[in-house]
């Protein structure tokens, strides 16, 4: 499979309009279908405009909301953020910085498009001016072969493909690959409901996805339509006309061509074809809803998922990593270690970690509802555990070896740790581990005993 990775940047106010839907969202679902992807909140890229604290949590909360919303499956997709790659993206931009003529960078449009709207230099910061270096490691680090991105981002998978030749140049060795932009040909940029201008936050000319649904309603009742019909009984036109512009992609196709023979004869008024837009997007949107008020009321979901991605990330970017400090010469006979620790604590083993490092395992009690020897493994029994949760975890543990049996945890209570990224084991996720001592007179693990503490309780 080929690989892609997209970014997207927490701006405005982090959510997700239809424009965004039809314009990116989509065509980064459909290509998930097909290609390995690596798809990143851009929270450092941020930065450059959202400079207040509150906001650019919020903001990058809404985003990671919705995204995953709309995403529903992400079978192929990695999603992470980019801040959550133990600071890997900035470590590469920082390198690439040294191969990068300045030419280069103010040559590119978002810096010079801010500095036409009358800014002066003074007032731009270094962040806007070496975006595009960010976003190259962005890329690089996962060695992609595709960049889909909007029209106006090509300009940066160029200076992208641009800096990796040069390091590879300068390093003589070809540590990167040139990935390619990828613009989807046949999305157009969707008009705003005022029906003039691109459909956009800053503009106000959205139709939203996730907000109330009377929000909604008014931005539909609001649409741009014919402005030269004055009655429902008058000829309409259906060209330009925003509310079947919209219906074109929500709509279903016979009742769509059906109203529009109907409007162009005047049979029809505007208020019945809007309502029939606000149906269709609800009923197009009714399972992202759904998955958002889910999502939004279950944070630990969230950021399960969001653990999953960061650490498959993080192998991939480590990796990379590795490879350009080899290169430039950051490695040698003094180096310590892995240069990139691959967690957050910067443990291999023998290294101490801190008491916060330590609080962020979680501990719970548990009680084994069920035990069964998992079928196809000689190792593996598989528990099924009462964390007092809205419903019971799988939980494998690989103890058959030392002569332990289904029978010796069943209707007990242990201590799991209750935290970790869920890990496939044969057919099934595990969703935590039961905790155990080495013991040096039995060559066996012991379990810890959660007898009479109450189920669902954390350790500290
Ligand atoms: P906004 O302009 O609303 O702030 P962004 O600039 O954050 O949106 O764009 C996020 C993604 O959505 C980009 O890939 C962009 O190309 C796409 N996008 C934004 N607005 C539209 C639109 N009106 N039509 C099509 N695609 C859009
Ligand atoms: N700059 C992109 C935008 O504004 C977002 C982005 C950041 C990105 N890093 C990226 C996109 C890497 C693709 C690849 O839309």
């Amino acid at each position: 499979m080929k690989r892609i990775v997209s970014g997207i940047t927490p701006s405005g106010d982090g959510s997700v309009h239809i424009g965004n839907y039809l314009g990116a969202v989509r065509q980064f679902k459909e290509l998930s279908r097909s290609h390995d992807c690596f798809l990143f909140v851009a929270d450092y890229h941020a930065l450059t405009t959202v400079q207040d604290k509150g906001q650019l949590q919020k903001n990058i909360e809404t985003l990671i909301l919705h995204e995953l919303a709309l995403l529903g499956d992400l079978t192929n997709i990695t999603f992470y953020r980019q801040s959550d790659i133990n600071g890997l993206h900035t470590e590469l931009q920082s390198i690439l910085n040294n191969v990068t003529p300045l030419g280069l960078l103010k040559r590119a449009h978002a810096y010079k498009d801010k500095l036409q709207k009358d800014t002066a230099e003074d007032d731009v910061n270094v962040g806007l001016f070496s975006y595009p270096m960010l976003m190259a490691a962005d890329i690089l680090l996962y060695k992609p072969d595709l960049v889909p991105v909007g029209k106006d981002q090509k300009q940066h998978v160029e200076i992208t493909r641009d800096v990796a030749g040069r390091f590879n140049k300068t390093y003589k060795k070809n540590i990167f690959n040139l990935p390619e932009p990828y613009i989807p040909e046949e999305v157009a940029t969707i008009l705003g409901i005022d029906g003039k201008r691109k459909m956009s936050k800053t503009l106000g000319n959205i139709i939203s996805i996730f907000d109330d649904e009377k929000i909604i309603e008014k931005q539909v009742m609001g649409t741009y339509t014919d402005p030269t019909r004055a009655h429902a009984t008058d000829p309409g036109h259906v060209a330009g006309n925003m509310v079947f512009t919209y219906l074109d992609f929500f709509g279903e196709k016979e009742k769509v061509a059906q109203l529009k023979e109907l409007y162009t004869k005047g049979q029809v008024s505007d208020i019945e074809v809007k309502k029939y837009l606000y149906e269709s997007l609800m009923k197009t949107f009714a399972p992202a809803r759904a998955r958002y008020a889910d999502l939004a009321a279950h944070p630990e979901k969230v950021k399960v998922i969001l653990d999953r991605g960061r650490q498959h990330a993080l192998a991939v970017a480590s990796k990379t990593m590795e490879e350009v400090r080899e290169a430039i010469g950051l490695r040698n006979a003094y180096s310590i270690g892995p240069s990139t620790p691959a967690s957050p604590a910067g443990g291999s083993l023998g290294t101490s970690i801190s008491i916060d490092d330590f609080s962020r395992v979680e501990m719970t009690v548990g009680n084994v509802v069920e035990a069964t020897n998992k079928e196809g493994s000689d190792k593996l029994i598989r528990l099924v555990v009462d964390f007092a949760e809205e419903k019971p975890r799988i939980i494998f543990t690989a103890v058959r070896p030392f002569g332990y049996t289904p029978e010796y945890f069943l209707g007990k209570q242990f201590f799991f740790v209750t935290n970790l990224a869920p890990r496939k084991m044969m057919d099934e996720e595990s969703r935590g581990m039961i905790m155990a001592v080495d013991s040096d007179t039995e060559k066996k693990p012991l379990f810890v005993s959660a007898e009479g503490l109450t189920v669902g309780a954390k350790i500290r």
